[in-house]
């Protein structure tokens, strides 16, 4: 017995090193192959940097994909690398299976260095503190967690209803409401005033800071970190003109609901939320770096943007598409009638509003290239070199992931139709990816179904008419940023009936 024990463990060690020198000559062999994935034409110096697009980047994207024809496209700008994902099958290889060296964020100069974002977890630099912030949101936003949340979000749309009746050439206005409403309820227990609330405002103001952050030209400042320093006439530092009070905002976002929720526990008047659960866990009411953190990131990203956000586009889709909407609205009239408002037993009777909710998550993607990853080691795929430090884009867009036309047929047209295909996965990728994905995806799909539900059931939805009684067409186009908004634009929104005005009056009395 001792016998076979010393044979095998001096030979043990030898095998293992000669495992580990096959794999490591494997490694260097296929470094030493490897070319950068395809990309558009370099200068001396400067690189690719004025391939670099500064409008609607994924279009732009997508477009070099398909003239290189690879689902890869490579960017070097004065030595920093950026890789473009354009393919499904890429993206679940890379951001998936190698998820434990894919799931970094880039520096952000703008973001962090400039408007101070650095408590916010979707921009914060993988490793222990993201992985334990991470962790703290399950508890919040796991699907069964978020069933709490249905009492308040039906509450905050039948308030959303009612605008939408009494103003309806305010409804972006009304969305933006409805959202802060929801979100600021369940992080911080504030409850809002239906009009002109500050801590909406302030919200509001912060999310307009996180925007110009991500403008295309806020890159610039990752490549020239000197345009920081300079004054804002300087060529490529326009947007320093703006910072000061940008970065004002982000305080303020961080810092004003918190002293309302500490005033509240401190006075005994404290209504149920993330943050009191959290202060309360903490004996001496004074939250952690980590903490704070956890509960601030609600709304960055969180309930405020994205969700107006894909509720414009469900406006839009729907001025757009009157045939979808008619579909939809004759199945809640057969599953709900007219005596009542659709509710959350509904949903599993009405599949093809669920569709609707996929298909407008598809066709117009509220983060159309996610939130950029940054590879941490030098990697190797399909023969290509992707090298430690590379910013990686996902481009969840157009003919790239959401819009292949192999998975999507006719991907640019509005059809909820596709998704009753049960064959047919759900758009996840609009939600990002691996260890990165977006963690408030059940909470966001929970109120985008039940507004877009109590909406079709509420309202026609159409084109404007000029004086000649002609549609007008709204405007169709985007705006640039880490979320894609819609231009603004006009529709008409009208009560389906006299029994519908009176059914939201009394619904929202009821609340
Ligand atoms: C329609 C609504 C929403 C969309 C389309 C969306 C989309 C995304 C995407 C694409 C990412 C980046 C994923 C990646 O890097 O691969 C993300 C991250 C994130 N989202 Fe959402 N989101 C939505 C709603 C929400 C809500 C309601 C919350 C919070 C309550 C939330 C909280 C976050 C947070 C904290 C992150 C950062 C995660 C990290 O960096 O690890 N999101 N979201």
């Amino acid at each position: 017995m001792f016998e076979g024990f010393y044979t095998t463990s001096l030979v043990a060690p030898f095998v293992c090193a000669i495992l580990v020198s096959c794999a490591y000559k494997r490694y260097t062999s296929l470094m030493a192959r490897a070319r950068y994935p395809p990309g558009p034409p370099r200068l001396p110096i400067i690189g690719s940097l004025l391939h670099v697009p500064n409008r609607h980047t994924w279009l732009a994207y997508e477009r070099m994909g398909k003239d290189l024809g690879d689902d890869l496209v490579h960017l070097d700008v004065l030595g920093s690398h950026i890789i473009v994902v354009n393919s499904a099958k890429a993206a679940t290889e890379l951001f998936e299976k190698r998820g434990a060296i894919y799931s970094d964020r880039p520096s952000y100069t703008m973001l962090i260095d400039l408007l101070g974002f650095d408590w916010a977890l979707v921009f914060s630099r993988y490793g222990d503190r993201f992985r334990a912030l991470r962790k703290g949101f399950h508890p919040y936003l796991s699907p069964d967690a978020v069933i709490e949340y249905r009492p308040l979000e039906s509450k905050s749309v039948h308030r959303l209803l009612r605008s939408l009746m009494e103003k309806p050439e305010n409804f972006v206005a009304s969305l933006r409401h409805m959202a802060g409403a929801i979100i600021l309820a369940i992080a911080f227990g504030i409850e809002v005033k239906s009009e002109g609330d500050p801590h909406v405002e302030t919200a509001e103001k912060g999310l307009g800071a996180v925007l110009l952050g991500t403008m295309p030209q806020a890159a610039m400042y990752d490549f020239f970190p000197i345009l920081k320093n300079m004054p804002s006439w300087f060529p490529g530092a326009e947007l320093n003109a703006r910072t000061k009070e940008a970065r004002h905002a982000s305080t303020a976002m961080l810092e004003d609901p918190m002293q309302v929720t500490k005033k509240a526990m401190a006075e005994g008047k404290v209504s149920p939320s993330v943050a009191s659960a959290l202060l309360t866990r903490l004996e001496d009411q004074s939250a952690t770096e980590q903490d704070r953190a956890l509960t601030y990131v609600f709304m960055v990203l969180g309930g405020a943007d994205t969700t107006v956000c894909a509720l414009e586009d469900f406006f839009l889709a729907m001025t757009l598409n009157p045939d979808a909407q008619r579909k939809a609205q004759a199945e809640i009239d057969l599953v709900v009638g007219h005596e009542r408002l659709p509710d959350w037993n509904d949903r599993q009777s009405l599949p093809y509003v669920d569709a609707l909710v996929n298909e407008v998550l598809r066709w117009r993607n509220v983060t159309p290239t996610a939130v950029y990853h940054r590879l941490m080691v030098d990697d190797v795929y399909n023969d290509y070199f992707l090298p430690a430090g590379a910013t990686v884009i996902p481009n969840v867009w157009y003919g790239a992931i959401l819009h292949d036309e192999s998975v999507y047929a006719d991907p640019l047209s509005f059809k909820p139709e596709r998704f009753l295909d049960p064959r047919l996965d759900k758009p996840e990728a609009a939600f990002g990816f691996g260890r990165r994905i977006c963690p408030g995806m059940h909470l966001a799909l929970e109120s985008v179904w039940i507004a877009v539900v109590s909406i079709l059931a509420s309202f026609d939805i159409s084109k404007t008419v000029n004086e000649k009684g002609d549609e007008i067409d709204p405007v169709d186009d985007y705006v640039d940023g880490l979320v894609a908004y819609p231009f603004p634009f006009e529709c008409n929104i009208k009560p389906r009936s006299e029994a519908t005005v009176k059914l939201i009056q009394l619904t929202d009395l009821e609340d």
